[in-house]
Parts: structure tokens; C-alpha cells; sequence
């Protein structure tokens, strides 16, 4: 059984992958479909964290794409937890480019998504309290609520 609550930090997850030359749209940078994809991958090992089991992608709010990212760079996804409803997750990826020859980073990409977390049945299922400790992520916590509050579901 997952416990009552887990701190913020517990599920925090964090993916690096080199951008090879099969990755590529027809400018020659990062397809924007690869990089959903590891987008998706790295909320889900976030989503999986908090909940301690299965969960499924239900809604994939916003994406930012604010900068190209080139082939052989190396690229880096943190996922958050940042607020939980009953069975869901509102999970912040942010994305950061990374130059091999300068290992300068620069932060391209920002997505949110909701998981649900599911039983054997498949039926949405509880997920633990999620316990903000620092004030980085009281501010995490205040800001996913304000933009659930103002969410419609379709
Ligand atoms: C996600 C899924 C399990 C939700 O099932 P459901 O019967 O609609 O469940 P409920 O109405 O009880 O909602 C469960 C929770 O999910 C949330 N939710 C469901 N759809 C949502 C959406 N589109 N956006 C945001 N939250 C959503 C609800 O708000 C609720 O949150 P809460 O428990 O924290 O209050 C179901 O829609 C599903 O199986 N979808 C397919 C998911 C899938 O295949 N993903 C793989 C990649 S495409």
C-alpha cells in the first residue's frame, strides 16, 4: 500500500538523452513528436514515483516550445509532481538543451501534464498527499493549483 503522503522531492525524475541524426525533422533539429515522447517519459516516471504504481496519461496541457534543439545535443528532462487531486497528477517537465563542446544549457521547453494514477481495474485509484516542504516548491504547489482552478475538463 502507497503511504498517506510523500514530500515533493520523492518523485522528482530526471532523464538525459543524446539527440542522434534519426531524431530529426526536415530543418535537421530535434522532431518535435521525439521530444513529446520523452517528455511523456519523464512525467510518467514522476507520476509512477508518487503514485507507487500504474498511471496513464490523461491530458497534456501545454507545451512551450521556445527554441530549436539541434542533433548531438544532449538533452535533459526534470519532472515535477507539483499538485495532486484524488487520483491525479499535474506533473511540470522542463527541458534543457546541453552543448557538448561548452556544456553550456539553455532551457528550451516547458510542458504540463495530468496523469491518473489506476488500480487493476484500470479505474482511477487514490494517489498519496503530496507534501511541498521548501519554498520552491510552496510556490510550485500554489501555482499548479491556481491553473487547476481555472481548468475546464473537456
Ligand atoms: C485517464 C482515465 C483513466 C480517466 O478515467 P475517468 O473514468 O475519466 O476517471 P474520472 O472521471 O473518475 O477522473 C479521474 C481523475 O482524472 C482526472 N481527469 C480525467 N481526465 C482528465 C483530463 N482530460 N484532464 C485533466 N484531468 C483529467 C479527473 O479530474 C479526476 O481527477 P481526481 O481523481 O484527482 O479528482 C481514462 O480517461 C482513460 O483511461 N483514458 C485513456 C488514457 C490513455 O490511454 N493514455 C495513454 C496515452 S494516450
Amino acid at each position: 500500500m502507497p503511504p498517506e503522503s510523500r514530500p515533493m522531492s520523492y518523485s522528482r525524475s530526471e532523464l538525459t538523452r543524446l539527440v542522434m541524426p534519426h531524431m530529426q525533422n526536415v530543418l535537421g533539429s530535434l522532431f518535435g513528436g521525439e521530444l513529446m515522447a520523452m517528455v511523456d517519459q519523464a512525467a510518467a516516471v514522476a507520476a509512477i514515483r508518487h503514485a507507487g504504481g500504474p498511471v496513464l496519461t490523461a491530458a497534456i496541457d501545454r507545451v512551450d516550445f521556445r527554441e530549436q534543439i539541434p542533433i548531438g545535443a544532449l538533452v535533459t528532462l526534470l519532472g515535477t509532481v507539483d499538485y495532486v487531486g484524488s487520483s491525479s497528477m499535474d506533473i511540470t517537465v522542463e527541458v534543457y538543451s546541453e552543448k557538448v563542446s561548452t556544456g553550456e544549457r539553455r532551457h528550451t521547453h516547458t510542458a504540463h501534464i495530468v496523469f491518473v494514477a489506476i488500480d487493476q481495474a484500470g479505474k482511477p485509484t487514490r494517489v498519496p498527499r503530496l507534501v511541498a516542504e521548501t519554498p520552491e516548491e510552496q510556490a510550485r504547489y500554489e501555482a499548479a493549483r491556481k491553473h487547476r482552478e481555472g481548468f475546464r475538463r473537456p
